[in-house]
Formats: structure tokens, sequence, C-alpha cells
């Protein structure tokens, strides 16, 4: 029997040594030494697999290779399922990054409890049984074949999984794990690699589809080195303001499906609920106009969603104007700015400039871009925009309104939720039938010609 033997190697080169060094001897890097396993006794291969199960690879023709496609789980969570890409594949391995309380946990142990004809083993590191015990009973537990192992030994956990035999593994969190093939300790580069190969061998291996939960550093990318998102299948990353109480989850990468979807939930006392229309909570109902604000027809993924844009603009108390923006890129904001003070003859630039999209929503569609310019004009000019008016054009560097991709569906949409008008590009006129739609449809080319409309 082999003996496991472990040698650093340099991150940032990939020199080799049998001890830990602080620098580098060949590319002279500090700290960049990471111990990793060289070669693995028997013991250290999954357990929990039969080898007699293993199957031996052999080359065979494409077009003989048996296709399973039809053959995804049904996730018991319609945001989810169609995140992924209508549902889960066998065998996958998904990775659920996160800021630290924005409800990661929250939302796979209701998966986890909620979903039928599977049989779930969530793994927990961080919490104690009875932590999770009253976090079920919030979401409410009726019916849940699920079990919970508070283990963060890797070792412990394939020992459980070869006696419960799941059909479905939830592990919070990848950083708490730690198997005993390493020295190092739980968290580091090295640890989070070999677990998560375990964990896909196991995944693969067996058929079981296994969700990784992952912290999120600083910077908001997923802690732990970038190979571990090389090695799942794919990334989930659930977002928002943890003070607002919308969340959305969107993939950043997806092997089976989709990368553009966003799913959209609201943190309730009772856990997470699908929002299935968001355009109605995230544009608020109003008695009568008020300056400053702009709706804009924007696409998150396949799915059209209409937001709201709100802007302040107000004299500088200070010398430096202050431009802040919160859901909306602030580059671009300043960027539209210096279009409307340099092309249209704004004066803006002694003035402070306040930007939020409301529901703590992040968007990059370039769409907005026109309801953004709306709104800090109308702000500006102290005139509100007329009530079932929206937008839906990118700004140009020269103030020109640019069209935008999949117009139809932005136009049956706020059609569907009782707009009256909608400002867009005049290119974007093309191939879109204005006799088939209720809602006024106003093709522009310029800035100036939607401020001629909307304020006279
Ligand atoms: P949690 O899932 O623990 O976050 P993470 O695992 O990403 O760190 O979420 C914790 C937050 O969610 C906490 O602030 C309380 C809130 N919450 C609710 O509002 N309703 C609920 O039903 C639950 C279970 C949590
Ligand atoms: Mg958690």
């Amino acid at each position: 029997m082999a003996k496991t033997r472990s040698t650093f190697f340099c991150q940032n080169c990939g020199a080799q040594s049998a001890k830990w060094i602080g620098k580098c001897p060949s590319c002279g890097e500090w700290n960049t030494y990471v111990e990793e396993i060289v070669q693995k006794s028997d013991d250290a291969k999954t357990p929990g697999i039969q080898s007699t199960s293993r199957r031996v690879s052999k080359p065979q023709p494409v077009q003989e290779i048996s296709l399973n496609t039809d053959h995804r789980y049904d996730i018991g969570d319609k945001e989810l399922n169609r995140v992924l890409g209508n549902g889960i594949v066998p065998g996958s391995l998904i990775l659920f990054g996160g800021e630290p309380g924005i409800g990661k946990s929250t939302l796979m142990l209701q998966v986890a409890l909620r979903v039928r004809k599977m049989k779930v083993l969530y793994v927990s590191g961080e919490e104690s049984e009875q932590q999770i015990r009253m976090r079920a009973e919030r979401i409410g537990m009726e019916g849940a074949d699920c079990h919970i192992l508070t283990e963060t030994n890797t070792q412990q956990i394939f020992q459980q999984i070869e006696a419960l035999q799941p059909t479905l593994l939830i592990i919070d969190s990848i950083q708490t794990l730690h198997t005993s093939h390493i020295e190092s300790s739980p968290g580091s580069v090295s640890q989070i690699r070999e677990c998560a190969a375990e964990l896909l061998r196991y995944a693969k291996e067996s058929g079981t589809p296994v969700f990784l939960i992952g912290h999120i550093t600083k910077d908001g990318s997923l802690a732990g080195p970038k190979v571990l998102e090389h090695m799942v299948d794919t990334v989930l990353q659930f977002e928002g303001d943890r003070n607002h109480v919308y969340r959305l989850l969107r993939t950043t990468k997806n092997r089976f499906g989709p990368t553009n979807e966003l799913g959209i939930y609201e943190m309730q006392g009772s856990g997470l609920r699908e929002v299935s229309n968001p355009s109605e909570i995230l544009v608020t109902s109003r008695d009568e106009p008020v300056s400053g604000i702009a709706i804009a027809a924007t696409m998150e993924g396949m799915r059209p969603l209409l937001i709201e844009t709100q802007a302040l603009v107000s004299s500088a108390a200070y010398g430096t104007p202050q431009r802040s923006s919160t859901g909306f890129d602030l580059r671009r904001l300043s960027m539209l700015l210096a279009v409307l003070e340099k092309r249209c003859g704004f004066r803006l630039a002694a003035k402070d400039v306040f930007l939020n999209i409301t529901g703590g929503i992040k968007v990059e569609d370039p769409a907005v871009d026109l309801a953004v310019v709306c709104a800090v004009l109308s702000s500006n000019a102290d005139i509100p925009i007329p009530q079932k008016t929206c937008f839906s054009a990118e700004v140009g560097l020269s103030g020109e309104i640019r069209p935008v991709n999949r117009i139809d569906q932005r136009l049956s949409e706020a059609e569907k939720l009782g707009y009256e008008q909608i400002f867009i590009s005049r290119y974007n006129t093309k191939g879109v039938d204005q006799k088939s739609y209720k809602i006024k449809i106003h093709p522009v080319g310029k800035v100036e010609e939607v401020f001629g409309i909307l304020f006279g």
C-alpha cells in the first residue's frame, strides 16, 4: 500500500519543494508555497463507492454515447430549477457562493426540506443540529426526507454517506471541510482543493448531485482557489443587499444550461419566497407623479424586468460635487452625466447627483441608460415624468440613442404591465410591428428629442 506523500508547490511558477519555504528560489515570489498530495494511499480513494461500481472508461464514437438529457431532477424550487436550466443534472457538482448572512444556508435547507422523492444529506460544519432544527422549523418541514450531519472531516462524511446512501448531498460549507490526507488547516487552498476533488469524484462516480456552499471574499470573488470554479459544473451566486428583502440568484458558469438566467427571492420570516412576477414589486405604484423617477424596461437573462431608477440632483454644498450610485455602475453614471453636459448642454457639473435602483437590485443591461438620463433630467428640472411611461435604450457618447436587443419582449412586458408609452431607439423600430402594440412607441434618436417630448 503506497503511503500518502505531500509536496509543496509554488502557486506562481510551479516549483516544488519537500518543505515549506517563504520565498520561492526560482521566481522570487513570497508566500506562494502550498502543500499538495502527490501520491495517495489506497484508503484515500473515495470511500462510499465500491470499486466494482467504478466505471472503466473506453473511447466510444460520439453518436453512440447514450443521452440522458430528459433525466433531470426537479429540485422543488421553481427559480432554482430555472436558473440551473430546468432542474438538476445527476452527478453534477454545484458551487453556491454568496456573502455572509445573505441566505445561502436558508435556501439550501429549504431545498433539502422541500424536494420530493430524494433522500437528502445536509452536512453542516458551521451550525449545530439544534440551530439547523430551529431554522427548519421556521421554514416548515412536513414530509421532508432530510438528514442532518454536523461533521467536517471528509473521510467521516463519506462513511456516513455509505451508510445512508443519499440521492442529494449538500455541504455547508466547503471552507469548513478538511481531509486527513493533508496537514494544512481547513479553509487553506490545498484543503479546499483536495476536499472539492474528493466530492467531485464522489458526485461523478455515484451520480449524486452535490451542492457546495462557498464563502465570498471582500472583493466579491469566491474564497479559495480559482481552480475550484474550474472543477465544478455550475457556479451559482446569491446576491442582494442584506438590508433589502430581495435576493438575486445568478449563474456565472453552467455546463448544463444558460448562464444569463436570474432567479428572484424575497426573504421572509419563514424562509425565502420565490418571486414569480418581479416587475410588479420592483416598481412602486404612486398616486401622483414624483420628479426624478423613471422606469426602465430591462432584460435579466431571458426574462424582461421593469425596474425603477431614482435620481436626485441638487446644488453641491462643497466644492467638489458628489456622484453616488447604488445598483448602477458609477463610471457609467459619470459618463452619462458628461454626455448630458457636453453634448446636450445641461449644466450638471456643479450639482450633486445621487442615483438609486430600487429593490437593492444591480443592473448591467445597457438599456437602463435612457431611464437614468431621464431620471436625472427630471430631478434637475423638478418636473415629473408622466406616469405609465417607460424607457428602453442605450445612450452613446455623442448623445445618440442606441438600439438594444430583444425589443419585442421588452415592449410586450411593458404593455402587459399597463404602461402607455415607451421611448426606444429610432434604430430599434425595424422589424417591430408598431400597430400590433397598444402601447405608444416613441422612436427617438437624440437625448434632446426625449427631453422635448417629456418636458416640452
Ligand atoms: P443564512 O442562511 O444564515 O445566511 P448565510 O448562510 O448565507 O450566511 O441567513 C441568515 C439571515 O436570513 C439572517 O439574517 C436571518 C434571515 N432569515 C430570515 O429572514 N428568515 C428566515 O426564515 C430565515 C431562516 C433566516
Ligand atoms: Mg450559512
